[in-house]
This record gives C-alpha cells, sequence and structure tokens, in this order.
C-alpha cells in the first residue's frame, strides 16, 4: 500500500490531529527501522500509520483496541496477516509473545515516536536539536511523557541497540517533521 492511500484510510476512521500525528510518526520509526534492517519499508510503514486506527471507535475500551483495527483493516482488503499484527499490537493483551522483528518493532516505535517527539517539544518544536543524548536521558526520568511505555522501547535491544534505536528513530522523525509540525 502507498504511503498516501495508508493516510487516507486512516483519515476515514481518526480525526483527531494529535492521534493522526502519533500515527504519522510511528509510521516513519517503522519506515527508518525498516531500512536500518533490511525489510520491507513500505509494509513496516504501512503497519504503524494504520496500527491504531480504531482508536476514537473503541472509547477507551482497551479490550477492543487492535481487534476492531483488524476488523476495519480487513473490510477494506487488507492481508489478513497484516491486520492481525495490528491486532496483536495490543500489549494489554498480547505483551510477551511478539516474535516477530515486525511487532517488536511496532511495540518500540510506538513508544519512541511520543517519547521523541515529546523532547522536540521541550525544545519548542525543534526537533532537529534532539539527539540521541537528548532522548537517552530523558528515557530515563520517569515522569517525563510517562504514557510512552520505556519496557515496549526495551523489547527492540535484542535487535538494535538502544542508543542506535534513538538514532534510527530521530532520522524517521527528521524526514517527516513538517507533517508533524516540528522544525
Ligand atoms: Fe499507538
Amino acid at each position: 500500500m502507498e504511503r498516501s492511500a495508508a493516510i487516507a484510510l486512516l483519515c476515514l476512521y481518526v480525526h483527531e490531529d494529535g492521534l493522526k500525528k502519533h500515527c504519522l510518526a510511528t509510521g516513519a520509526v517503522m519506515r527508518a527501522l525498516a531500512a536500518r534492517l533490511g525489510e520491507d519499508e513500505d509494509l513496516w510503514e504501512t503497519i504503524g500509520i494504520l496500527h491504531d486506527i480504531d482508536f476514537e471507535l473503541i472509547h477507551g475500551d482497551m479490550q477492543l483496541h487492535g481487534a476492531k483495527g483488524a476488523e476495519i483493516l480487513t473490510e477494506h482488503g487488507i492481508d489478513p496477516d497484516l491486520a492481525g499484527i495490528v491486532w496483536r499490537h495490543n500489549h494489554f493483551l498480547f505483551l510477551g509473545t511478539y516474535d516477530l522483528p515486525i511487532e517488536v518493532a511496532l511495540q518500540a516505535a510506538d513508544s519512541a515516536s511520543g517519547l521523541v517527539t515529546a523532547c522536540a517539544l521541550v525544545k519548542g518544536g525543534r526537533l532537529s536539536d534532539v539527539t540521541v543524548k537528548t532522548v537517552t536521558k530523558k528515557a530515563k526520568e520517569k515522569s517525563f511523557a510517562a504514557g510512552c511505555d520505556r519496557s515496549r522501547i526495551a523489547l527492540i535491544a535484542p535487535i538494535l541497540a538502544l542508543p542506535e534505536f534513538y538514532a534510527v528513530a530521530i532520522d524517521g522523525l527528521m524526514r517527516i517533521r513538517g507533517e508533524l509540525g516540528l522544525i
């Protein structure tokens, strides 16, 4: 699926600007990770963009999160295997069962996209001023961007050392910083 098609599909179900940006950011980190790991960049970005497509429909019922998304994606003709990855990204239900690199990456990208974005916001929106050192330091502050689960980020460590992962995440986000409202 083309990036523009994934975004168009996302926008049928997601209207809140912050959530849209979170999805685009997660997609950008996924694309950069795929490039670093020699995986399918378009596929990984698509999964990142679409992973929270059901979030406005579930009204906070995390038991439905992912399952509803997979249902939507299947209705739109997305491969059931890919829809399954979206379903299983709900860590409240599936943490501890992630073996595929794309599933591990999605856990890390979902949390790191928010963490790195928060680092940019404390620098006046200047993502260009965020370094691996910034992110590493801020990740250790438990109260900073507390919703960004560090244990989900840590799942990537057997595949890619954390400093390198942060560098990849920053690079991925830099490529779409304008769309994220960052500079
Ligand atoms: Fe997410």
